[in-house]
């Protein structure tokens, strides 16, 4: 029997989603059938919806998410009806050239469908009413009851921790913390700097503890969210509209700059802010994006002296390792994932989520299924 489910779809950009009702394929032997119980509203689906970032269509969107096992392939090993998972948006071959050399976010395969917005296999999981196939963002397509994915993506976690905390594992916990534990080389006298405090920097910020830099300087154009960077383990805040960002980075280290600077605003300001901040040798690491066909510019001098700058997708994320592992920090309480959910929203309100992160008025809105 066909199982049917609701979801938003978005049909063009600029326009609204559609809550609909669709029909998901069969599962393949190596799919599992996941009951989403939760996803986050993340920056990069809004930029799909304004049209920065373009899929073909119509998409569901949704990449952050967790959710529960109901069914299983034939061919699956590793999991089972009724585990409670958190999604990866990296799947990989495991053997192509740059899985080889242990870059699973650049494998051949993974880069070759993801414009596709197919599921790993080529193939797409759901339909409208109408027959219509649908495309997925980032091999998930998770703003719906349900969502078929290969086994390699859904991550088993530990039951006790609620689904709206661990779904923002899946994206920008793993995106932020991960930029700082496994991206950047921090010691323990480091200074790290941290522009943009949505989900993602919030989530470097708490790497920065986790990995026990001795000041975090935090930066946001919103007093909220500096605060709220501040209660996370900033040590500093810099307001960016009204004070000079790579001048307050040389105030706390002696006018070097930071050692470490984590861009996660995503805009030219922040990427060029990022550089003039970083002291010479340090390290930079952009996790913000922009429409790849625009420009930025910088100051060269600002590039100069031995300074290591990095651009990374999912922090390095290796998420059988790493979703286990942050979901331990927050049962244990070293990360702090109650303060990243602005408001739980039902999947009718998506729209009104996406318009508050447009407008900077939240963190994350988090969509719960009951
Ligand atoms: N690299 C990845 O794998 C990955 C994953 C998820 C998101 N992202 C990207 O990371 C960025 C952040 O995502 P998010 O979901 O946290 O977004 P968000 O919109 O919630 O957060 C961005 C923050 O940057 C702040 N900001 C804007 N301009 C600034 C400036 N000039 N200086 C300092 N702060 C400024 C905003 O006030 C906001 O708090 C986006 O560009 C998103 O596309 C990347
Ligand atoms: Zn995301
Ligand atoms: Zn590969």
């Amino acid at each position: 029997m066909t199982l049917r489910y609701r979801a938003a779809v978005l049909h063009q950009a600029h326009t609204p989603l559609e809550i609909e009702t669709i029909a998901a394929a069969s599962i393949a032997p190596l799919d599992v059938l996941v009951r989403v119980r939760a996803a986050g509203l993340c920056h990069t689906d809004l930029e799909v919806i304004d049209g920065s970032l373009r899929y073909p269509m119509p998409i569901v969107l949704g990449h952050e998410a967790a959710g529960v096992i109901e069914d299983v392939g034939p061919a699956v090993r590793h999991l089972k009806t009724g585990d409670h998972v958190v999604l990866s948006w990296n799947p990989h071959c495991g053997h192509c050239y740059c899985c080889d050399r242990g870059l699973p976010i650049l494998c051949e395969e993974y880069l070759a469908k993801g414009p596709r917005a197919v599921q790993f296999d080529g193939t797409c999981k759901a339909r409208r009413a109408n027959g219509e196939e649908l495309k997925h963002l980032m091999f998930l397509g998770a703003f719906g009851e349900y969502c078929i994915v290969q086994e390699q993506q859904a991550i088993a976690v530990p039951a006790d921790i609620p689904f709206d905390r661990a779904c923002l594992i899946g994206c920008s916990v793993m995106t932020g913390v991960g930029a700082v534990l496994n991206v950047a080389h921090i010691g323990h006298a480091d200074t790290v700097m941290v522009i943009g405090c949505g989900a993602v920097g919030l989530s470097a910020v708490q790497g920065s503890r986790l990995a026990g830099a001795a000041k975090i300087i935090a930066v946001d154009i919103d007093e909220g969210k500096l605060a709220l960077a501040q209660r996370m383990g900033a040590t500093h805040g810099v307001h960016a509209n009204r004070e000079d960002v790579a001048a307050a980075a040389r105030q706390e280290t002696a006018g070097r700059g930071a050692d470490v600077v984590i861009e996660a605003a995503g805009n030219a300001t922040a990427f060029r802010a990022s550089v003039e901040a970083v002291r010479p040798g340090g390290e930079v690491v952009w996790l913000g994006k922009i429409d790849v066909n625009h420009e930025v510019n910088f100051r060269w001098g600002a590039l100069m002296q031995e300074k290591r700058i990095r651009r990374s997708s999912y922090g390095e994320a290796r998420p059988a390792r790493d979703f286990p592992m942050l979901a331990r920090a927050y049962l244990e309480g070293r990360l702090m994932l109650d303060d990243l959910i602005t408001q739980r929203i039902p999947l009718d309100g998506v729209n009104a989520g996406f318009s508050a992160l447009r407008e900077g008025k939240v963190i994350r809105s988090v969509i719960t299924f009951g």
